[in-house]
């Protein structure tokens, strides 16, 4: 890492950055931790959950712009979480934890169940070589994982600039018995929220198409 995201560790992460116990790799959640939103927090408010916000562009801009709201970015590259650190405490945000954790396991045991009014999931890696599809993040049983995390009611969002991954999240997300489609016609509207990341301005730029999604967790019987 360069200086500043060692500085970033080394003076940002006491506040931002949740010390999570592990199992067996870096970046695994030991089954048994859970996180306590209202210790972390200091208060009760909604919580809104990215899963892979790289450098942080989303997550920063929606926590400074939505104070009364609670931000956690999910997040396995130690740059990445740098940089949104760095980027959170220039802008004076307070309303932000990270997590240095693989996201199934965030959202299958580490956040308590139901905690979050919304998962974010922006520009997921497509791995779109054939032989790699089935490392992509949402495939079926996904929704068990993100159902578990979501309050009754809550919202699913996702966006992608690769046109055979967004089929792909379409045909697992309307087949999940816990989700419906919080969308009509083909495709979301951009979600005003999402502000434009290097990755989208990437996809755009090598002429993809962004598509986005939105499904509602069905209230628990
Ligand atoms: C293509 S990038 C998109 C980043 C950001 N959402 C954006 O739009 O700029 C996907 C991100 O997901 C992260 N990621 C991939 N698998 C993950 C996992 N299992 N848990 C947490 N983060 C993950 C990667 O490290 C990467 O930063």
């Amino acid at each position: 890492m360069s200086e500043a995201q060692e500085r970033a560790f080394a003076e940002l992460a006491p506040h931002y950055l949740l010390d999570v116990p592990r199992d067996v790799a870096w970046t695994s959640v030991h089954p048994e931790a859970r996180m306590d939103p209202v210790a972390e927090y200091g208060r009760e408010a909604p919580l809104i959950v990215e899963i892979g916000s790289g450098q942080g562009h989303a997550i920063v801009s929606a926590a400074s712009s939505r104070p009364d709201e609670d931000f956690l970015a999910v997040e396995v590259f130690r740059a990445g979480l740098a940089r949104t650190m760095l980027d959170a405490d220039k802008a004076g945000v307070r309303n932000l934890r990270l997590v240095e954790a693989n996201a199934p396991e965030v959202l299958s045991t580490y956040l308590p169940e139901g905690a979050a009014t919304e998962v974010w999931i922006f520009f997921s890696d497509p791995w779109h070589k054939k032989r790699h599809t089935k490392r992509r993040l949402i495939r079926p049983g996904f929704g068990d994982a993100a159902a578990r995390a979501l309050s009754d009611g809550g919202l699913l969002r996702l966006a992608t600039d690769w046109e055979d991954y967004a089929l792909q999240m379409r045909e697992v997300l309307d087949a999940e018995p816990l989700f419906e489609r919080a969308f009509e016609g083909e495709w979301a509207e951009r979600f005003d929220g999402r502000v434009m990341t290097a990755f989208e301005r990437k996809g755009i730029a090598k002429g993809r198409e962004i598509r986005d999604l939105v499904y509602r967790r069905k209230p628990r019987a």
